[in-house]
């Protein structure tokens, strides 16, 4: 039998590890409001789809949810579905017309909103739209206790976009760019230590131009340097990393604070300078190599990773290849790889020269069969080497395994006891792989 006085809440999220953590503050919201969180759909009274727009199958995976949802409706037609994220704020009542089971569209600016719309709905079933943007930083400051057992959480300083690279979508669904204060990161950061986290990814679109509307001169690197000193915090990390504003002072982070993880995520999107031009990026790829090039004399340990759109409107051949030259002298550690996605409203919408979908594929596996070598190539140079682990927990391949991440990023399954979860461990790598590296603990 169902506790009649527990509410149960299902969220599923889509998208970028914002909209993850979007979800986790939804949960810690409606917790006050007498929700718990259940991984069973069925059991749920409420169900959140958080949503993402990036890519038109972004939107498709999400209609094709909202259809199994419907279903869940008919059996219980007390059921209240909410749809958040950057789809709802694109789509606003749109939504209501296309699926009318659902009771509730929320944007990306009003998760603080949530337990009073919900306690509405809850007294009557007459449907929200709640799509504003506002200009306070309102839904970040919302602290989301981390799972039992986590050792790893996210905090989010700064939200909004203010880049409008030709293909995205994301400034007009995440507004302005608007960062957070370095005193609430900090104090967040303390509680997430208090609460067993060892390790931190600081979350924006751009954190390069971290503080820039804060008009104090404090910079992202002097951010990460304040949280170095927060104890109990073993690791940083951070995402994601606009190459136009990568500066000097955040490359030395990588050697000046022990605590920064030698790891940088900073996407080039294209090999082409002038396919770089159209998509509005602000850099060249010779400018885009010298920071490479920088990163690694600062750091020759650093791990650089990387996202590629194939078929940007005008690539034609030669611009593609020059994007495989590019990854041939780069050797990026890995790669996401996209197609192009056509977004309405955006610059790139309204540009000549639509690569064909079949053009688009061919380049994308060709792509991506070219990087898997490459990182192949950067898991195997690892082999016989030593590596500091933090032990996330059980590993997925098997049970009498542990699964951590070494300081670059790469995964590490290993034998050890469950009790080392969250511990920092040394291990040797024996193997590797495409996706993850096999190590043995060295015992001290
Ligand atoms: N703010 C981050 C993340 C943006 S979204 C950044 O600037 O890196 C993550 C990736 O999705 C982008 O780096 C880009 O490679 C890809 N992407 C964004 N819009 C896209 C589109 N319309 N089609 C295909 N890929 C897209
Ligand atoms: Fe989109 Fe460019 Fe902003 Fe990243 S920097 S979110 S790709 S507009
Ligand atoms: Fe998707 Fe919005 Fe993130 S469009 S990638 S969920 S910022």
């Amino acid at each position: 039998m169902k506790n009649m006085k527990n509410k149960y809440l299902y969220i599923q999220t889509f998208g970028c590890q914002m909209n993850v953590h979007d979800s986790e503050q939804m949960a810690a919201l409606l917790a006050d409001i007498g929700y718990q969180t259940t991984d069973n759909k069925k059991l749920a009274d409420l169900i959140l789809l958080n949503t993402c727009s990036i890519r038109e199958k972004a939107e498709q995976k999400v209609f094709s949810e909202l259809g199994r949802l419907v279903k869940l409706k008919e059996q219980n037609p007390a059921l209240i579905i909410g749809i958040g994220g950057c789809l709802a704020q694109h789509l606003g009542d749109r939504i209501f017309k296309r699926v009318a089971q659902v009771d509730l569209v929320f944007g990306t600016h009003s998760i603080h909103l949530l337990p009073q719309m919900i306690s509405s709905l809850q007294k009557e079933r007459r449907k929200i739209t709640q799509i504003d943007f506002h200009r306070k930083l309102i839904s970040l400051g919302v602290f989301a206790p981390p799972p039992k057992d986590s050792v790893s959480a996210f905090v989010t300083i700064m939200q909004g976009c203010n880049n409008f690279c030709a293909y995205c979508v994301v400034p007009y669904l995440r507004g302005p760019e608007m960062s957070r204060r370095p005193e609430d990161i900090i104090e967040e950061i303390k509680k997430l230590a208090d609460h067993g986290i060892k390790e931190i990814t600081l979350l924006g679109q751009n954190v390069n131009s971290y503080g820039n509307n804060l008009g104090n001169n404090f910079s992202f690197a002097s951010l990460i340097k304040k949280i170095g000193k927060v104890e109990g915090i073993e690791r940083i990390r951070f995402t994601t990393s606009h190459p136009k504003d990568l500066s000097e002072e955040l490359i030395n982070c990588f050697t000046e604070e022990e605590k920064l993880c030698e790891h940088i995520h900073l996407p080039v999107q294209s090999g082409s300078n002038r396919i770089l031009a159209l998509m509005n990026r602000g850099y060249t790829v010779e400018e885009y190599r010298a920071k490479v090039d920088h990163l690694r004399r600062v750091c020759p340990r650093i791990s650089i990773t990387s996202d590629i759109i194939v078929g940007f409107p005008g690539e034609e051949q030669n611009d593609y290849q020059e994007t495989i030259d590019m990854m041939e002298k780069i050797r990026f550690d890995s790669v996401f790889s996209f197609k192009y996605s056509e977004r309405k409203g955006t610059a790139a919408q309204k540009l000549e020269g639509k690569v064909d979908e079949s053009e688009k594929l061919r380049r994308l596996k060709e792509l991506q069969l070219l990087q898997n070598i490459y990182t192949l190539e950067k898991n195997t140079a690892l082999e016989g080497s030593r590596q500091e682990l933090l032990v996330e927990g059980k590993s997925k391949n098997s049970a009498s395994d542990l699964m951590g991440r070494t300081r670059s990023w790469k995964i590490v399954n290993f034998r050890g006891k469950p009790g080392l979860a969250g511990k920092l461990v040394d291990v040797k790598i024996f193997k590797a792989y495409l996706h993850s590296l096999r190590g043995e603990i060295i015992q001290n």
